[in-house]
């Protein structure tokens, strides 16, 4: 596992969105499998992207999306809606072609078909070559809370009473309005891509991040399943790293001192 540590948030979304373009250009023209987040933290990400797009140095023409996960219940035209958050704050901006964006609905009648179908049009597109991901608190990935299976595959989870706490500054600071269901990849489906690149950024995430690079691989935090991928990134802030061993903290800085922007 490498852990890239930049100076602040804006430092860790310019060096993902450089890692993200210059895998899509490494491909020359040639079909680009990228799955993508919601949440805050990629927000930056994708700022960085769209100007890179706008500066014709990079192009979505042949990039295919699969997003990470989707509320059960919410219209894809509820503000809240992944569906939503995708088109306004990055697909709509990029040059990207609409058949080509996945994104799971969780409006579905069968949802569990839903996701089924989901894992085949992954498979029928030949996998996917990076998935860029965020992390909760709680050390989820996607929606895999904690004691989700690490082979997991696309399906229905519960929301945690904690995640819905934290989203429902989305709904007006009203954890009642937060969906109690999503649809989501599992940790297989992530850990099956090529290349996994989590962005964990503040304070907020320190335990988070310390339980994944130096806990055990463990369910109750399941991103610390990617200590056995074997390409995967951590692109992370300096605040992140709070609660990383010192030892530790100065190892990546020395090994990734050419990941410095
Ligand atoms: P955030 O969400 O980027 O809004 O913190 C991350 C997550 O819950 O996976």
């Amino acid at each position: 596992m490498r852990v890239v540590i930049q100076k602040d948030y804006e430092k860790m979304c310019a060096w993902t969105a450089q890692y993200i373009a210059d895998a899509i250009n490494a491909r020359g023209g040639e079909k680009f499998v990228l799955g993508l987040p919601t949440g805050s933290t990629p927000l930056g990400v994708y700022r960085e992207l769209i100007r890179l797009n706008k500066e014709g140095k990079v192009s979505f023409r042949n990039v295919v999306t699969f997003n990470m996960d989707e509320y059960v219940g919410l219209p894809r035209d509820h503000e809240q809606s992944y569906w939503y958050f995708m088109w306004s704050n990055f697909f709509n901006h990029i040059d990207i072609k609409k058949e080509n964006v996945n994104i799971l609905n969780g409006m579905a009648t069968d949802l569990q078909a839903e996701c089924d179908g989901y894992e085949k049009r992954i498979a029928q597109a030949g996998g996917i070559d990076l998935f860029m991901g965020g992390i909760g608190v709680d050390g989820h990935i996607a929606f895999n809370e904690p004691f989700s299976s690490l082979t997991s595959r696309t399906r229905v989870k519960t929301l945690t009473e904690d995640t819905r706490i934290v989203n429902s500054r989305f709904f007006d600071h009203d954890v009642s309005k937060v969906p109690t269901t999503a649809l989501t990849v599992g940790v297989g489906t992530v850990t099956a891509s090529k290349e996994v690149i989590i962005l964990i950024n503040g304070h907020a995430k320190a335990r988070a991040l310390a339980a994944v690079v130096e806990g055990g691989v463990s369910q109750s935090w399941t991103c610390s399943a990617l200590q056995m991928h074997p390409k995967a990134i951590i692109a992370c802030d300096d605040a992140a790293c709070d609660e990383l061993k010192v030892g530790t903290y100065r190892y990546f800085l020395d090994i990734e001192r050419e990941a410095r922007i």
